[in-house]
């Protein structure tokens, strides 16, 4: 059997945990959904669920991952009785989540990648390019889009098929510096435009007016998309602990340096779509829209938008490769015959295949839509604001009956881990019944949404 692998350093796994958390989820996603839902009161929401419900999650999932030393199909061959039965499931459920989620994700990474390359064109040309045409161009071309979501999976190929040392550890560990250093002089930027003030209080000023009977599963589904938990990341990552590692302080550090970044995400982004878009940005084309026509305005607007187009990429390939890494890990881990490489190629082709469909959702099947929502709208809303909560709701039971009590015991009560030892009680208690009965009153809101 081969060796499993394991972080070279702790640090090393800070920055893959964080570089794979942050994403689009924040940079693209979070802006979107904030809007939707009227800003501040959501982002309050947001705020309170990643630390009540986001976090001791995370924490389960680490620690399992850490106590059994597999990825999440693994370990359904370690459980026995009723457990086994629920939690067999539940695992089948977040790996095809997993794979899913990372065929549109593709093809978001490949836009990116495409303003990326046209922002770094027009700054080699010293040309500008008319606004309009940047996105209409790419999403009217369905191949282009495939074709950039192709080479985008091949380099989180490339990465996952080095293992955890030489590729995650080392290719994330290096672009995280980077993107931090980039999303800070951003935002530095995003300061100086005139709608700065008003972007603040429209993310930080709470009108619970504002809400809606959807915003509280929205806010769910954030957190656990934006945090990676119940795709399972967390648990293949937390396989690939050492011994002497203390599972409740990663947890929440990673909560805590993904929530900063989302909310720097909001500084940066924000004014600039004020700026572009006249309040009208609840849709997860508009910041490629808003963007260009801000940046093709000034002369160093190519360069600012191949930084912004940079940070954006190496955020969306991070968080792809621990989706990938996932996928990969859970195939080696319940199927011993099949090679790490031999996983991740058909993992690859057969995300690409399903990366056809949000492709092609806004040229072929565009006639496609409910609520005027194209296909890649809907499966965003679809999987993370519906499966991802029923997925992570089952996470938090499952865990809450396979977590052995000693493991968990061990973790937070040890001598020398005196702060969490106070928390232990609070942590067993969010996982037992906050988070299922957060999730549960999130799908109650909703449906009595629907019928009201
Ligand atoms: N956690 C990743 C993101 O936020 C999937 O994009």
């Amino acid at each position: 059997m081969p060796k499993r692998g394991s972080w070279r350093t702790r640090f090393g796994f800070y920055l893959v945990a964080i570089g794979s958390a942050c994403g689009l989820g924040n940079l693209w996603r979070f802006p979107y959904v904030v809007s939707e839902n009227g800003g501040g009161a959501f982002v309050l929401l947001y705020l309170i669920l990643a630390l009540a419900v986001g976090m001791p999650l995370l924490v389960a999932e680490l620690m399992i991952g850490k106590s059994t030393r597999k990825s999440i199909l693994g370990i359904t061959k370690q459980t026995s009785g009723q457990n086994q039965i629920l939690f067999r499931w539940i695992a089948r459920a977040s790996v095809v989540l997993t794979f899913v989620v990372l065929s549109y994700y593709a093809v978001i990474s490949g836009w990116v990648l495409h303003f990326a390359m046209q922002f770094f064109a027009g700054l080699v040309r010293n040309t500008t390019i008319d606004p309009n045409d940047f996105l209409r161009n790419l999403l009217g071309n369905g191949l282009l889009q495939v074709a950039l979501a192709s080479v985008h999976l091949i380099l989180a190929w490339l990465v996952v098929i080095k293992g955890v040392h030489e590729g995650l550890e080392k290719w994330i560990g290096n672009m995280m510096p980077l993107f931090v250093f980039l999303l800070i002089w951003l935002v530095f930027k995003s300061i100086s435009l005139d709608t700065f003030a008003n972007s603040m209080r429209f993310l930080f000023y709470p009108d619970f007016s504002k809400l809606s009977y959807s915003s509280l599963i929205s806010a769910l589904g954030h957190v656990f998309f934006t945090l990676s938990v119940g795709f399972g990341t967390m648990i293949t990552f937390g396989s690939y602990f050492k011994e002497t590692d203390h599972i409740p302080l990663a947890g929440f550090r990673v909560t805590i340096a993904d929530t900063v970044i989302s909310l720097m995400a909001g500084l940066l982004v924000f004014p600039i779509l004020l700026h572009q878009s006249q309040g009208r940005f609840a849709d997860p084309t508009l910041l490629f829209e808003a963007l260009p026509r801000l940046l093709t305005q000034s002369r160093i607007g190519n360069l600012f938008g191949l930084a912004f187009f940079i940070c954006l990429y190496i955020a969306a390939l991070g968080a792809s490769i621990g989706l990938f890494e996932v996928i990969v890990s859970n195939i080696v881990d319940r199927k011993k015959d099949i090679k790490r490489e031999k996983a991740a190629q058909w993992t690859g082709v057969g995300v690409l295949l399903v990366s056809t469909l949000p492709a092609f959702s806004s040229n072929f099947l565009r006639q496609f839509q409910i609520n005027g929502r194209g296909i890649l709208e809907l499966i965003d809303v679809f999987l993370i604001s519906w499966i991802l909560p029923i997925v992570a709701l089952g996470m938090s039971l499952g865990l809450s009956k396979v977590l052995d009590e000693k493991v968990m015991a061990a973790e937070f009560l040890a001598p020398n881990k005196v702060n969490s030892a106070a928390l232990y009680g609070h942590w067993k208690i969010a996982l037992r019944y906050v988070i299922p009965g957060v999730i549960i009153l999130g799908f109650l809101l909703e449906l009595l949404g629907l019928i009201l």
